[in-house]
């Protein structure tokens, strides 16, 4: 299959009630990893890559694997630039084969939020591809406002349910992350999410939610969020631990010098937990 259009896989969770994955990968070989693990499950998937992994790996080396791995396999599978605060680098993967990019102005005044992410589709849909908008802000983990940790306190930042619609009407993206109380990175005590908060956006934004900050995300909390309309849920702490964690082990084991053998219980570890998101997502035998 070539590459899948975001535009069709977000409103097709959304009216159906599951979301589709948003899977980081950090190196190469994760990429033919994650995209077996997504057809062993007939799930839709969304790759998507960080600007630190463009700087690691290069955009070449991306569109080419994740194109071939995409080609090979029978599920919709969306190359997707993950946190794009940089109008150079969304055009670099529009040139690289990418079928949808964020414009993260999340972090910016409103307007210059607006601005940034209107210029963004502007360019992205003259291309056919979609883009997410962020409004409100997601912060780490170990931020010192969320307490080392503990998760987003009520108020920190979170997304405004009729700016949200503004937002929406001026840029015209075609899909939003919110700000409802997850944190990249992992948490020390489980988040809460502002599900009312959710409703409320839900209530007066048409197109299809994003839900940053995965990781650590209780089921039950990740399926009420589905439910009001969560069509997208981004994961990378989690896999990343997954895969690092199993070869810190396979390293200390032994000898092996190997290092198609040293990685295969990393990416064993690594689709172990993905084929976890994908059913945490509600996104199994959707493809
Ligand atoms: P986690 O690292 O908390 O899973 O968040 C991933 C994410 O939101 C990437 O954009």
């Amino acid at each position: 299959m070539s590459l899948a259009d975001a535009r069709e896989l977000l409103p097709r969770a959304a009216a159906e009630g599951y979301a589709v994955p948003a899977l980081n990968f950090h190196s190469l070989d994760m990429v033919p990893a994650l995209v077996e693990v997504a057809e062993a499950e007939r799930s839709p998937l969304i790759l998507q890559a960080s600007p630190g992994t463009i700087a690691f790996l290069g955009l070449d080396a991306i569109e080419a694997i994740v194109g071939a791995a995409a080609r090979r396999c029978r599920v919709p599978v969306v190359l997707h630039l993950d946190h794009a605060r940089d109008y150079k680098l969304v055009m670099g993967a529009l040139r690289h084969g990418f079928t949808s990019v964020m414009a993260d102005g999340s972090s910016l005044p409103f307007e210059d939020n607006v601005s940034l992410t209107a210029k963004v589709v502007e360019a992205a849909h003259a291309a056919g591809v979609a883009v997410e908008g962020e409004l409100g802000y997601v912060p780490r983990a170990g931020d010192p406002a969320v307490g080392g940790g503990a998760g987003a306190p009520e108020g920190y930042e979170f997304t405004l349910p009729e700016q949200a619609e503004e937002f929406v009407a001026r840029t015209g993206v075609d899909s939003l992350a919110v700000a409802v109380g997850t944190v990249h990175g992992l948490y020390r005590q489980a988040p809460r999410l502002d599900l009312e908060r959710l409703a409320a956006i839900r209530a007066r934004v048409p197109i299809p939610l994003v839900l940053h900050g995965g990781s650590g995300v209780p089921a039950e909390m990740l399926r009420a969020a589905i439910a009001r309309g969560v069509a997208k849920v981004n994961f990378a702490t989690e896999l990343k631990h997954a895969w690092t964690g199993a070869l810190r082990t396979a390293l200390a084991g032994d000898r092996e010098t190997d290092p198609r053998r040293l990685l295969a219980p990393a990416l064993k570890a690594l689709q172990e937990e993905a084929a976890r998101k994908i059913r945490l997502c509600g996104s199994r035998g959707r493809a």
